[in-house]
């Protein structure tokens, strides 16, 4: 069934068919995942990568995560190792991306890669992206769908706000639950966190027996291509901020300031999981209301929280 905009379809048989077409034909879809929507192509298709690429304005040294249906899936690709195993049964279907060692033989296109001889590869858990990649038989080469640089979307209307018609379709599968990217772990060698996300280092190290390293501290394990301005909601934002200057938004957590114009909180009961799945919406509709800029009180830095810091400390770079 179609909606009001004339390319996000509600999803049902049809659509998904459509969507199936759509990516054998080597063009690109916009998709719900738990995280972010994504905009989906080809894996195996230059034709296909090359239009992610070209749609988002997205530097081509920054390489796409590559989704898959299953663990068997993965295994012509990628060399596996004994963290994937274990991180795979505890997480997967879910919100974590795994950077592996690309096999000899594999078929993605070296361009989705940038050239690298990693891959990050990602098993998403929502109905209609598990559906999709279950009713085709290459991977999803699949970035957030928004412009590069900007705020991810969680929402079908997000996607459009960001092409419009230039893509084909886009399927609406709600809102994304996560709400943030997923978390990316380096298992190439010794696991270390590449992006913070709502998997957060705690979790991993409980799975894993071990203490991991993130990149907290200096950045020094910084993704190819990733880069400090990002998540940028298109005015200014400002960090760790304690007093409301009277006529910014101001995001916080808690209900001290409930229902005060202005005021923004991300969790009521302060809790980061849920803070952290608020935080994109929250962006997109102070900036739909017109607001020139916007203050965010100090967030805990820890569990999701540490999710939260890493893209709102981008954000106001
Ligand atoms: O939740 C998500 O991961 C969403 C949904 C759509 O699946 N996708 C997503 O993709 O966030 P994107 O392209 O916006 O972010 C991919 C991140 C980038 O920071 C990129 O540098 C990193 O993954 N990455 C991709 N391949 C890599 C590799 N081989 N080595 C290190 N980092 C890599
Ligand atoms: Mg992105």
């Amino acid at each position: 069934m179609k909606n009001s905009y004339s390319n996000i379809f509600t999803f049902d048989k049809k659509t998904l068919k459509k969507a199936v077409n759509i990516l054998i034909k080597r063009n690109v879809v916009g998709l719900p995942t738990e995280t972010v929507y994504g905009l989906g192509g080809n894996a195996y298709s230059e034709i296909s990568v090359r239009k992610i690429f070209q749609l988002k304005g997205r530097p081509k040294t920054n390489p796409l995560i590559i989704h898959y249906y299953s663990f068997n899936d993965v295994l012509k690709d990628v060399c596996i190792n004994k963290y994937f195993i274990k991180l795979y049964k505890r997480f997967c279907p879910g919100p974590i991306t795994f950077i592996l060692k690309k096999k000899n033989n594999s078929r993605i296109n070296p361009i989705s890669l940038a050239r690298l001889k990693t891959v990050a590869v990602r098993f998403p858990k929502h109905r209609v992206i598990r559906a999709v990649l279950k009713n085709i038989n290459f991977p999803l080469a699949m970035p957030s769908a928004n412009k590069s640089k900007k705020v991810s979307p969680v929402n079908a209307t997000d996607v459009f706000e960001e092409f419009q018609k230039r893509i084909p379709l886009i399927i609406d599968g709600g809102t994304a639950k996560v709400g943030i990217e997923s978390t990316v772990l380096d298992l190439t060698s010794y696991p270390k966190i590449l992006r913070p996300g709502r998997i957060y280092k705690n979790l991993i190290e409980k799975t894993l027996k071990l203490k991991i390293k993130d990149n907290k501290q200096k950045r020094i394990f910084r993704s190819p291509g990733m880069l400090k301005k990002h998540y940028y909601p298109g005015i200014p934002v400002l960090i760790n901020q304690k007093k409301h200057d009277g006529k910014s938004a101001f995001i916080y957590l808690g209900k001290e300031y409930e229902n005060k114009k202005n005021f923004f909180s991300l969790s009521k009961n302060k809790n980061l999981d849920i803070a952290a799945s608020n935080l994109y919406k929250i962006l997109r509709l102070i900036k739909r209301k017109g607001y020139k800029k916007i203050q965010i009180s100090k967030i805990p830095n820890t569990g999701s929280g540490i999710a939260i810091n890493d893209r709102i400390e981008r954000a106001s770079n």
